[in-house]
């Protein structure tokens, strides 16, 4: 049997912390095997935020592929690609911005949360309003069936779909309808209690050293009101619970009986996390600095993925030309 392919990205920002492992790429990784994965990194969707400063591109996708790797996505059995070295991407995405109606992506809620809550950066550009433009032509260009996303990323596919529809009824049908695939996760929120974010300096990452580890866990926000280790705590407003719910799920009642009556203080909770997590992160971080020391392996792996992605774009490229009698 065909196995239906999959398409999704990630913007290469840098190093990937705990959060992309639970949320994106443990999903990733077991899809491998049912499904034709092609997965992408998205330099042209980092560019349509990052313009301003572009010095560290190169080094970001590579940190991201290395973590990728570490994880457990495998080069054998999935496609990777990154979008900026396959000129069908930008073709494709200018084509369906033809057929896109402005007001479409006007009332994309990314699009007006992002414009508001980022500051410091010029978003009011063409580029960044087209931005999940360049996302349907991501998915369509590989045909792909199922798009494995987060919650966030809903209003993209969603136009996607819309933006498929509306090329179906002017030049016929020639790309499908992706599906969302949702990823089902718990959301990890950062060592401060705010979402896990790079910019919150709240995030631990994957090549982070134990001891850098070590002090982030320790330093962790728990229980305001618990002063000292024999007051009742309450793990419910706790983030280091929030973690252990993810990182210690056979000690968890324990865990938790031992804060509500009293009898352990945080300090010693906080190490017990901290011995899950690292007993979580060392496989990785064992792969991780095997690739990190082959960065010519990483630059191979990136190159035949490209080269096997960009043969199923321009097939898909001659079909969408021919439609719209460009061809
Ligand atoms: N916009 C996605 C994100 O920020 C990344 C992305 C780009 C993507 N193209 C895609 C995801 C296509 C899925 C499919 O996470
Ligand atoms: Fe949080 Fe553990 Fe302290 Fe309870 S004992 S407040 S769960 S750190």
């Amino acid at each position: 049997m065909v196995k239906k392919r999959i398409l999704s990205g990630m913007r290469p920002t840098g190093k990937l912390h705990i959060g992309h492992i639970l949320g994106a790429l443990k999903n990733w990784v077991r899809l491998q095997d049912e499904y034709q994965c092609y997965y992408m990194v998205a330099d042209l969707h980092a560019l349509t935020s990052e313009y301003e400063d572009t010095s560290k591109m190169q080094e970001n996708i590579r940190e991201m592929v290395i973590d990728w790797l570490a994880c457990g996505i495998d080069p054998a059995k999935s496609t990777l690609l990154v979008q900026s070295r396959i000129p069908e991407h930008s073709e494709l995405h200018l084509i369906l911005s033809m057929i896109t109606p402005v007001s479409w992506l006007e009332r994309c809620p990314t699009y007006k949360e992002q414009m508001h809550e980022i500051k410091g950066k010029d978003l009011s550009t063409y580029g960044f309003l087209g931005y999940p433009v360049l996302q349907a032509a991501d998915i369509t260009l590989y045909k792909a069936s199922v798009v494995p996303i987060g919650e966030d990323q809903l209003p993209h596919l969603e136009l996607t779909r819309e933006i498929v529809r509306r090329f179906d009824q002017f030049f016929g049908n020639v790309l499908p309808e992706p599906q969302a695939l949702l990823t089902d996760v718990p959301r990890l929120l950062g060592t401060d209690g705010r979402k896990m974010s790079k910019s919150y300096n709240n995030a631990i990452y994957i090549a982070d050293t134990q001891d850098e580890i070590k002090r982030k866990i320790m330093a962790m926000v728990t229980d305001p009101q618990r002063l000292r280790p024999t007051d009742v705590g309450h793990p419910d407003i706790c983030s280091v619970y929030s973690y252990h719910k993810i990182f210690s799920p056979g000690q968890l009642a324990e865990i938790k009986e031992k804060c509500v009556t009293g009898k352990r203080g945080c300090v010693e909770c906080k190490k017990i996390l901290l011995e899950n997590v690292l007993k979580f992160l060392s496989p990785v971080q064992e792969k991780r600095k095997m690739f990190e020391q082959d960065l010519p392996y990483i630059d191979k792996v990136l190159h035949e993925g490209t080269e096997k992605a960009r043969e199923f774009a321009r097939a898909t490229m001659e079909e969408v030309k021919k439609a719209v009698r460009l061809k």
